[in-house]
């Protein structure tokens, strides 16, 4: 047994919703990619100790990154979520209705970049990130988050190991190279105070400081 395959048997369970939630995903034909349920509980966990109100997700897919989240909202917070693709977003929404947060989700749809810039351009501000869209555009997602961030923010985003492979200086492909320049950003980045909790792919957890 590896350590989050222990964290699964001790500490996290997933309930029926999100089993459900996952067949649906899978049963429609999907990309069968989920937040490890480890990630899916850190996030939450964080959301909560954090007193974050209102969270921003980057990448919705089918919703059940978004379920983790929504359920740590407090009372009136609210999860504001930007999908690429419209019929992703109809999955997500439905999920999230199924899972009793149709009222506090809001999503988007289009190139995050854009909505991230409509969202800037509204003066929405938020207390809580994930990252978990385009690997490419992580630093370009960060820069947009560190501007949409509260006093305190904490941005999170996932993959940030690939799997180990950001660790190996051998390998060069884009996807790692691409997370390679994210992790230094944040590291680097004068308002950030970033870490990065090794559970399921990496999960890279940033405060934002004045
Ligand atoms: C991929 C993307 C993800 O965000 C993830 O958690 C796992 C895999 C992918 O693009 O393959
Ligand atoms: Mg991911």
């Amino acid at each position: 047994m590896n350590f989050d395959q222990y964290l699964d048997q001790v500490f996290v369970h997933e309930d029926d919703i999100l089993k459900m939630v996952k067949a649906g995903i899978v049963e429609r034909g999907m990309p069968a990619i989920f937040v490890p349920t480890v990630t899916g509980a850190a996030l939450n966990w964080l959301i909560q100790v954090s007193g974050s109100r209102d969270v921003l997700e980057i990448g919705a897919l089918g919703g059940y990154s978004g379920i983790w989240l929504a359920r740590a909202l407090p009372a009136g917070g609210t999860l504001t979520s930007l999908e690429l693709r419209p019929d992703y977003r109809d999955v997500a929404l439905a999920n999230l209705t199924r899972a009793g947060f149709k009222d506090r989700v809001a999503y988007r749809v289009g190139p995050a970049a854009e909505s991230l810039a409509q969202l800037e351009d509204e003066g929405r501000t938020f207390d809580f990130f994930f990252i978990d869209a385009d690997k490419d555009n992580y630093p370009i997602y960060l820069d947009y988050a560190v501007r949409l961030a509260r006093p305190g923010a904490i941005i999170t985003a996932d993959n940030t190991l690939q799997g180990g492979r950001v660790l190996d200086p051998e390998i060069t492909s884009p996807a790692v190279e691409a997370i390679r320049a994210f992790n230094q950003h944040a590291a680097d980045h004068p308002r950030l105070q970033s870490l990065i909790l090794p559970i399921g792919d990496g999960l890279t957890v940033a405060r934002v400081v004045s």
